[in-house]
């Protein structure tokens, strides 16, 4: 192979690698089963995979441990909400599930917020585990008008950044506005309602398109139904990972 043409496959590859990096696809579906089949299918072609509500209330804590042992990276979106005292504790655990990523709500207040960073971090600390990012969930996507909500996510997002959380997950629509107000350049926006173009909307009120998404300043997108629900999963995942991919160029 020619140099030129060497350099511009490996770009390539670069660019899929860094765009796939930025998709986490949602397990959302019923069993251990499904979830096992599915990621057996997306194998090498997403950054990471979302265990949610559903499959976790189903299949509980021994579900990630296989997948992190494996080594997947989990985001365990679990949205904790609750006194600060027991989403501390509840913190602790999930940083001891070795996964990448987990999330609690803003709105549950900054002592809640700090309490659960500085847990969690104690408890990385001790055992020598990795320590995951922990991400506020601001405004959910299926809710509000597009737009409306851009004055709240902000100042949950500051309120979270404050406490010293690593990110927020946001509606794409909110994006920049985060982005622009948050202090530290590496705060992490995570974005739910992502649909490829053409693609039902399901229930998100809010979506937008990957390439938007990204454009609009997420650093990764969660997509379900539009991978889930498509007969060529792979096929659908290096779809939208194309479209990322033209948001980077
Ligand atoms: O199927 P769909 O692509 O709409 O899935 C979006 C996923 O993102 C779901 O698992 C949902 O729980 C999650 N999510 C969301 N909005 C948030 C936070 C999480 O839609 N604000």
């Amino acid at each position: 192979m020619a140099a030129e043409s060497m350099a511009a496959a490996s770009l390539t590859e670069n660019m899929f690698d860094a765009a796939m990096g930025k998709l986490i696809v949602a397990l959302d579906v019923p069993t251990a089963a499904d979830a096992r089949s599915i990621a057996k299918e997306l194998d090498g072609s997403v950054g990471a995979f979302k265990i949610g509500l559903q499959l976790f209330t189903a299949e509980g804590p021994d579900l990630v441990r296989e997948f992190v042992d494996s080594g997947k990276k989990i985001f365990l979106d679990l949205k904790f909400h609750d006194i600060p005292n027991t989403v501390a504790m509840a913190s602790v655990e999930a940083v001891k599930m070795g996964v990448w990523m987990f999330n609690i709500h803003a709105s549950g207040g900054s002592e809640m917020m700090a309490r659960a960073v500085r847990d969690a971090k104690e408890c990385a600390e001790n055992n020598g585990i990795q320590m995951p990012l922990i991400i506020g969930v601001t405004v959910l996507t299926s809710s509000g008008t597009p737009g409306a909500s851009d004055e709240r996510a902000v100042e949950m997002a500051r309120a979270a950044e404050q406490a010293g959380l690593n990110g927020v997950v946001a509606s794409a629509y909110e994006a920049a506005a985060i982005r622009a107000n948050a202090k530290s350049p590496g705060f992490v926006i995570v974005t739910p309602g992502v649909r490829p173009a053409g693609a039902t909307n399901d229930d998100q009120a809010r979506v937008m398109t990957p390439e938007a998404a990204i454009r609009a300043g997420a650093d990764h997108i969660v997509v379900g139904r539009p991978i889930l629900n498509s007969k060529n999963r792979a096929a659908a995942a290096r779809a939208i990972i194309e479209e990322i991919a033209a948001a980077l160029k």
